[in-house]
């Protein structure tokens, strides 16, 4: 509105300004004239005429002034309202006005700047943020008062919080573990650099976090606030205790069958050996033991073989029902010895496997069936195919195995009850062979189970086409 005002105001003083100018030539003009003339009005008809031509004269002059000086300059007033808004994508028009547009490029340049600018800005806050969220940790950060400014994804998840429910928050009142906060109080109120190791349990689950404060330090040296940075260390943990546990448990089964060949073998030396009856029943005990050393032994290498990453198997189109007459017939002796009922539902299928490995599969499955059943009990194994794989089922009505021991049956050396186990002479080694045997397959294998009621293990494996 004040733009048209101005132009109107503008566009009128022209008008006036010129019709003036060339009233007072043509009355210069006719003055002389109208004076010796007999038929005056035609002098007003030339008077208006030329009132007329002035006007429209000064008009077009007037729009083209305005058009080249005022309009250019109206449109840089514009553009540059526009970048002050902060829409870096208002562009002035390049008029040929001489003196406008200089001005009208220099507001271009001046915003094409700016657009640049912005967009180097926004596309570092992004990789900044996509840092921050992708990061693989757990991010905290608090500001000089205490409250906290920015969190991230990881940070959220590890302690199962809403972001509405911690920003801005003073760090006291968000609902982390006591650690956490003695952690975050400590960094907070030294303002030094700390780092350590932390454990809690949060929903029931037991966490492991490395835990790293900084303080954060701005321009001129000044103190701004603390970043905490947790990382996740729950698995490596569990690997770890995984790994001490085997040492430890390698070093319990070889000392077993190896004191007790010691023990004896050093009886027999002491003299024992003349005893003939001594003798044989010693002799016995050793070679037993010795066995079972070698079994284990065997075991261990057999495990360490098929947990290389790079073992694969002789993967071959291999007809699984003679794979499990083969198991049968290896394990007949024991099963027979408990008197168990085998119950054969087999279909013919063919897998995609290596023979001998899912022999020793079976067997391992099998074994372990007639070992925690009672006589006279039955064993299921059922073979069929569900959409593209082969399904192999193993079922006893054995002891069973309580719901949370199943996660860790297929550690190395797990035993669900070490005392009992060790009597039927097993190493808890069985499962972790199978496991790894048929992910080499690109199987799986899964437990059902029901204290008192039975076991079934199922495995799956890939059909030959
Ligand atoms: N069918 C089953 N019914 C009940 N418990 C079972 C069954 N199969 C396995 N388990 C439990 O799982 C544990 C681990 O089995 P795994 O076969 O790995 O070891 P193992 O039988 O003790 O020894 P081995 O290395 O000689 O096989 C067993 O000690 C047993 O407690
Ligand atoms: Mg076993």
């Amino acid at each position: 509105m004040k733009s048209f005002r101005r132009r109107l105001l503008g566009t009128l003083l022209v008008w006036i300004g010129m019709m003036l100018a060339g009233l007072f030539i043509v009355v210069l003009q006719l003055l002389p004239i109208y004076e010796g003339a007999e038929n005056k009005s035609d002098i007003w008809l030339i008077l208006f005429l030329t009132f007329l031509s002035a006007l429209l004269l000064s008009a077009i002059v007037g729009n083209r002034v305005i058009n080249v000086n005022i309009k250019p300059v109206e449109n840089a007033t514009e553009t540059a309202l526009e970048l002050a808004k902060g829409n870096y994508l208002a562009r002035a028009t390049e008029s040929n006005a001489q003196e406008s547009v200089e001005l009208s490029r220099t507001i271009n340049v001046l915003a094409r700047n700016l657009q640049e600018i912005t967009a180097v800005r926004v596309m570092e806050q992004e990789r900044l943020k996509t840092l921050i969220e992708n990061m693989g940790s757990a991010l905290i950060m608090i500001d000089r008062q205490g409250a906290v400014s920015l969190v991230n994804k990881p940070f959220l998840d590890e302690f199962n919080l809403k972001p509405e429910a911690i920003l801005g928050k003073f760090y006291k009142e968000i609902q982390v573990p006591n650690v956490v906060e003695n952690f975050i109080e400590n960094v907070f109120m030294t303002e030094t650099h700390s780092r350590a190791q932390i454990e809690f349990v949060l929903r029931s689950k037991q966490r492991n976090l490395n835990v790293y404060g900084a303080p954060v330090i701005g321009e001129h040296e000044r103190w701004l606030g603390i970043v905490i940075v947790f990382q996740d260390i729950t698995e490596l943990k569990r690997l770890e205790q995984i790994r001490k546990d085997f040492v430890a448990n390698v070093s319990h089964e070889l000392r077993t069958p190896v004191t007790s060949i010691k023990g004896f073998s050093e009886t027999l030396l002491d003299g024992a050996y003349k005893d003939t009856d001594t003798l044989l029943s010693f002799l016995d005990i050793v070679h037993t033991e010795s066995n079972r050393l070698e079994m284990l032994i065997n075991d261990l290498l057999d495990l360490s073989n098929v947990e290389q990453s790079g073992f694969e198997v002789n993967a071959q189109p291999t007809d699984m029902k003679a794979v499990i007459k083969r198991a049968i017939e290896m394990i007949q002796p024991k099963i027979n010895e408990k008197s168990i009922q085998l119950q054969l539902e087999i279909q013919p299928v063919i897998v995609l496997g290596d023979p001998n490995r899912l022999i020793q599969v079976m067997m391992n499955l099998l074994i372990n069936a007639v070992t925690y059943s009672s006589n006279y009990t039955e064993i299921t194994i059922r073979l069929f195919t569900k959409e593209d794989q082969a399904v192999i089922q193993v079922a006893d009505q054995g002891i069973g195995i309580e719901s949370s021991e199943i996660s860790r049956l297929f550690e190395r050396f797990y035993r669900v009850d070490r005392a009992r186990s060790r009597n039927s002479g097993g190493t808890g080694l069985g499962l972790s062979i199978v496991k790894h045997l048929i992910e080499a397959h690109h199987g799986q294998v899964e437990v059902d189970s029901t204290v008192g009621v039975g076991t079934t293990f199922t495995i799956c494996l890939p059909i030959a086409s």
